[in-house]
């Protein structure tokens, strides 16, 4: 499959209650089973473990240039693990590292909170996420049968143990974190 190499550079940042409507879109464009307005609220506002970043790319619009959500990325922080949940990007612009920079950015914060280890679930059939997470340090160490709806599927288990900063990207993240002024770590 072709796919555009090209890194453009993008931010990543804390999301805000702002961004809400932008992320909603993002994931169901991506996902067969999206979480709901208030599943993405109450893990941005209302969940104590939960952390929410997004990566923002300058786009054109009719009014100049504009900041828009290309990625997303909620995970948890609980104790020592660091616990991936939802992970995604505008379709137009994946294979250019922004779904790795979001995820290198979760295992930075959670090293920052003294994380050792990693896990995740994922879909049997997502390839995709199964490379990058393989390519990150991943080892897959069970299943779950038939864990997911919409469609019916299998969950694959993978666990990084101890945690480290992922080696897979040797040319370095396209994504700047934090932005001007804003610190991931206080997430
Ligand atoms: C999974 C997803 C987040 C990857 O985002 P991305 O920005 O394209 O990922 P990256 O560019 O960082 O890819 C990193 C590596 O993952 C692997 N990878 C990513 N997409 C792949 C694909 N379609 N086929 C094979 N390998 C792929 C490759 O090893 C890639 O490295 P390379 O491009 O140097 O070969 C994106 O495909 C997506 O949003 N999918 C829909 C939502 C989803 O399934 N999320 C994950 C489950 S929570």
């Amino acid at each position: 499959m072709t796919h555009d190499r090209t890194r453009l550079s993008c931010d990543i940042r804390p999301a805000t209650p702002e961004m809400l409507p932008e992320i909603l879109s993002l994931e169901e464009a991506c996902f067969s089973s999206p979480w709901t307005r208030k599943m993405l609220e109450s893990e941005l506002m209302g969940n104590q473990f939960a952390h929410f970043l997004v990566a923002m790319q300058q786009e054109a619009s009719s009014t100049g240039e504009k900041s828009a959500i290309v990625g997303y990325h909620c995970f948890w922080i609980v104790f020592e693990e660091l616990r991936l949940m939802n992970l995604a990007v505008r379709e137009s612009v994946r294979r250019q590292g922004i779904g790795t920079a979001l995820a290198a950015e979760a295992f930075r914060v959670a090293l920052n909170h003294a994380a050792t280890r990693a896990v995740l679930e994922v879909r049997a059939s997502n390839t995709p996420a199964r490379f990058l997470y393989t390519t990150m340090g991943f080892i897959q160490v069970g299943t779950r049968p038939q864990y997911y709806s919409n469609p019916l599927e299998d969950a694959v288990l993978m666990e990084m143990n101890p945690l480290v900063m992922p080696s897979g990207r040797q040319n370095g993240p396209p994504c700047r974190a934090g932005g001007e002024s804003t610190s991931t770590d206080s997430l």
